[in-house]
């Protein structure tokens, strides 16, 4: 018998207040990720164009497409009138208040990868959720509550929806995998784990002349293969959607980079450090991996606004210790 989401975290989660309160939360978003993938099956057919831009661009530059908006405004639903006092959302320049009394906070991607959605290929929905640090209602009080270092995090994952609709989580003791069956996650029999080396790379190349030089010679070294300082031979692989590089990372091993470049806004990296960082550092930590901004641990650097980009680069031990030693 398949143990499915409800039933894991049941036996997972601590009983207390704000176990239960995760418990409920991670639930929600797992019925919005379900109306999503819904959405998003829609994407294309006659009347229900939905891979188109709605003409706006969102907090951090990128063009917003309809689909982004009904992602984000299916997580509203789901976790509004709960025990989450306020959502921090990559769609949103502000916070949005919720419950007064809440007792978590919850940050999200709504939906990552969301330029693949034409092409049909994997996007996601990126989620962390992080205790209530004090008690006043005030926006800049709580979204001081959104700034607290990743290492915080009382649980985070991601919804991918693929060829299937997978659930990667992490509520602090390891990481499981599900899967949507019969409008049902159920855990799966992998659990993803990096303590292995892998053999594979992603990163964007056509980046390489923006590059610093720690980053081009960390990859001239991987594609120098068995002859070279690293002596394997490595496979790259570039998916442009963070949830998907990130699941075959989990599954094979490897390494994923997205560094800081000498583009115009990039000179800290592309990705968002409370949206898409920290809750993929949590995983990959909990997966026995390891996530740097290059230098330090991801987990341990304290966000200095809601919408700060970082360099990432995460994946198994030896591959991200390789490049910070560069
Ligand atoms: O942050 C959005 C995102 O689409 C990620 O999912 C992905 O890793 C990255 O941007 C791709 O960036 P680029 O288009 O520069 O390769």
């Amino acid at each position: 018998m398949n143990t499915t989401l409800a039933q894991y975290l049941s036996r997972s989660i601590e009983r207390n207040s704000v176990g239960l309160a995760v418990k409920d939360t991670i639930i929600c978003l797992s019925q919005a990720s379900k109306n999503i993938a819904h959405f998003l099956s829609k994407n294309g057919l006659l009347n229900n164009e939905m891979g188109i831009q709605t003409g706006d661009v969102n907090a951090d530059g990128d063009s917003q497409k309809a689909l982004d908006v009904i992602a984000d405004h299916e997580i509203i639903k789901a976790i509004a009138n709960k025990d989450v006092a306020a959502y921090f959302s990559e769609e949103q320049d502000t916070v949005l208040l919720l419950e007064q009394k809440g007792n978590l906070i919850v940050c999200a991607d709504p939906l990552d990868g969301s330029s693949n959605i034409d092409n049909n290929i994997s996007v996601g929905t990126i989620f962390s959720i992080l205790p209530r640090k004090n008690d006043s209602f005030e926006i800049d009080h709580i979204t001081n509550d959104a700034l607290q270092p990743g290492v915080n995090q009382l649980a985070s994952g991601f919804f991918m929806y693929g060829p299937q609709t997978t659930l990667i989580l992490t509520i602090g003791n390891g990481v499981a995998a599900f899967v949507l069956d019969n409008d049902e996650f159920v855990r799966m029999d992998w659990e993803p784990k990096l303590t292995h080396n892998g053999n594979q790379f992603a990163i964007n190349m056509s980046n390489m002349r923006f590059w610093s030089q720690k980053a081009r010679d960390y990859i001239h070294k991987c594609l120098d293969g068995e002859e070279g300082t690293f002596a394997k031979n490595y496979n790259m692989r570039w998916c442009g959607s963070l949830v998907a590089d990130a699941w075959r990372i989990f599954r094979e091993g490897g390494i994923f980079l997205y560094p800081e470049d000498s583009r115009k806004n990039y000179d800290t990296g592309r990705l968002r450090l409370i949206y898409e960082a920290n809750p993929i550092a949590f995983l990959v930590e909990q997966a026995g991996g390891r996530a740097s901004n290059g230098k330090t641990e991801i987990l341990s650097i304290k966000p200095n606004a809601i919408h700060q980009r970082i360099p990432l680069i995460f994946g198994s031990k030896k591959d991200v210790a390789n490049y910070e030693n560069q």
